[in-house]
């Protein structure tokens, strides 16, 4: 155990969705401490200081105010990794841990290398006693990693370099970050170093009450993380198997959801059908947690896990296909508008976005996307997509049939819709619940349908505007 004084500066390598709002809550309500947050990524560090703070690299509601009250004050944004490395008490690892691609374990396990980097970086320029805190999503052991690379550097410098390791999972969701870090139903923190622990928990405790703050090993903490995202994200594979079943035998998954979320047992939250889940964190956890499983020989308990990714796949592939099928089983050369780009309303990010492989299918059907999000911009969905926009004079003279699918941005819900056999609503925007549904038919090829995959749309008004409805879950 190591003695410390109470935390004055604060270091968070990473400026990314996690580490940005995270550094920002912890700076405005620990007016006291210092929070310097780095990247490598000169741009995104740019945005983070733009004086517009519309054009923050983050959209999440309440992030420009608290930025505003904090940034200049003690809430700092810079590419000057090491010097704000060297002078913290505290640093936070924020960095991403994406699913490797190749090697060992690609598909499934995480790729550490960022986190490894990050750990070097700190063992290089780290002066005196510092907490070093794991906040990115990781397997469980990855604090043993960390902590032998910081240990090769412990009492180097005369001595006086020394380390202690905790972890503390993020919580927040996108879009209500804000939110769940100014108020959150838990701050968990894993460690042996009871010193540490307390200090991290002390800067919590400036808004947080001490019920809410959990004590565990390290080994608990990290896997409570991975644990709770597959729990989660189960509960969504679980509602979309049933509303393909209500889609069958005449149920609705809303009566339902309504039904089962009444026992408290089961509870109402997390139960809304749609195209499947989509950020950076569901996917990679579960494929995480079944990577683990089969290295500890926990076959079964693997693959119970992988058919929760595996029906979230099937369900964007079947959302596709049914386009297709009611489409007279060909969208070749035909116009469709989504609507929504983004994995889940009110943010601006598109990792794991079901709208990517469903976009990506219906291109490869033939289709003409007219995709509109008021978020995500066009260079989002070209690098997403894998393929730029084609020149809005080519799509206004339309795709030959049987040529092949392309997308263009379109600037408005009624614009996607122009001469379009088709709606797709793919992300829950508030915006979309209200949309007036005759100005859209009267502007669609006929017959024309409305696929709504987030079931938000006044189906009613859908159809008295003449067109056809299908909503997930609705038998
Ligand atoms: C998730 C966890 O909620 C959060 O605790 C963790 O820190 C990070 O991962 P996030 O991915 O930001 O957060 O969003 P979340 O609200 O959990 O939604 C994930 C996906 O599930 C979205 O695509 C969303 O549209 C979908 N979803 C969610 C549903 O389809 N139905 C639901 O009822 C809830
Ligand atoms: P998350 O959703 O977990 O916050 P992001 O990808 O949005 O993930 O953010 C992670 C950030 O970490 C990126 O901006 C990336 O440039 C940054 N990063 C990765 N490695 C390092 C490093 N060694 N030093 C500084 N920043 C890093």
């Amino acid at each position: 155990m190591t003695t410390t004084g109470p935390i004055r500066s604060i270091c968070c390598i990473g400026a990314g969705y996690v580490g940005g709002p995270t550094m920002a809550v912890i700076a405005d309500r620990c007016p006291h401490i210092q929070v310097t947050v780095v990247d490598l990524n000169a741009e995104r560090i740019a945005a983070w200081n733009h004086d517009d703070l519309a054009r923050l690299p983050v959209y999440e509601p309440g992030l420009d105010a608290v930025v505003g009250r904090a940034r200049g004050r003690n809430l700092h944004f810079t590419t000057a990794v090491d010097d704000a490395i060297a002078g913290a008490d505290m640093i936070f690892l924020s960095v991403n841990t994406p699913t490797k691609t190749r090697g060992v374990g690609a598909g499934q396990a995480s790729d550490l290398r960022w986190i490894e980097a990050s750990a070097r970086q700190v063992a290089a320029a780290a002066n005196g006693h510092t907490i070093v805190v794991e906040k990115s999503t990781l397997p469980v052991r990855t604090a043993e990693a960390v902590k032998t690379i910081l240990s090769a550097a412990q009492g180097t410098a005369g001595g006086t370099k020394t380390f202690s390791v905790l972890s503390n999972p993020e919580f927040l969701a996108e879009g209500s970050a804000i939110g769940d870090l100014e108020n959150p139903d838990r701050v968990l923190i894993g460690g042996e170093d009871e010193t540490a622990i307390e200090s991290l928990a002390s800067v919590y405790g400036q808004w947080v009450s001490q019920e809410r703050i959990l004590r565990t090993n390290l080994w608990s903490s990290e896997l409570s993380k991975l644990t709770a995202n597959a729990f989660l994200a189960q509960r969504i594979s679980s509602i979309n198997g049933i509303a393909a079943l209500c889609e069958a035998t005449g149920a609705d998954v809303r009566e339902v959801g309504r039904a089962i979320g009444t026992d408290s047992r089961i509870g109402s939250k997390f139960l809304q059908a749609g195209p499947g889940f989509g950020g950076s964190c569901f996917q990679k956890d579960i494929l995480n947690l079944v990577y683990l499983c089969r290295h500890y020989g926990l076959e079964q308990v693997a693959s119970y896990w992988e058919s929760v990714v595996g029906l979230n796949t099937w369900q964007q592939q079947r959302i596709a296909r049914l386009v297709v099928n009611n489409l007279f089983g060909t969208v070749s050369g035909k116009r469709i508008a989504i609507l929504g780009f983004a994995f889940k309303a009110d943010t601006n990010d598109t990792r794991e976005a079901p709208a990517i492989s469903i976009c990506r299918d219906l291109i490869e059907e033939g289709a003409q996307l007219a995709i509109v999000d008021p978020k995500v911009g066009d260079q989002q969905i070209t690098l997403d997509l894998g393929r730029p926009p084609v020149d809005p004079a080519t799509a206004a003279r339309g795709v030959p049939l049987g040529g092949d699918g392309t997308w263009i941005p379109a600037e408005s819900v009624v614009e996607a819709a122009r001469g379009a056999d088709a709606v797709l609503i793919l992300t829950e925007w508030q915006e979309y619940r209200h949309l007036d549904w005759g100005a859209i038919a009267a502007v669609m090829r006929q017959p024309a349908w409305l696929f709504d995959a987030r079931a938000v749309a006044d189906a009613e008004a859908a159809r008295a505007a003449g067109l056809n409805v299908w909503r997930v879950g609705e038998g």
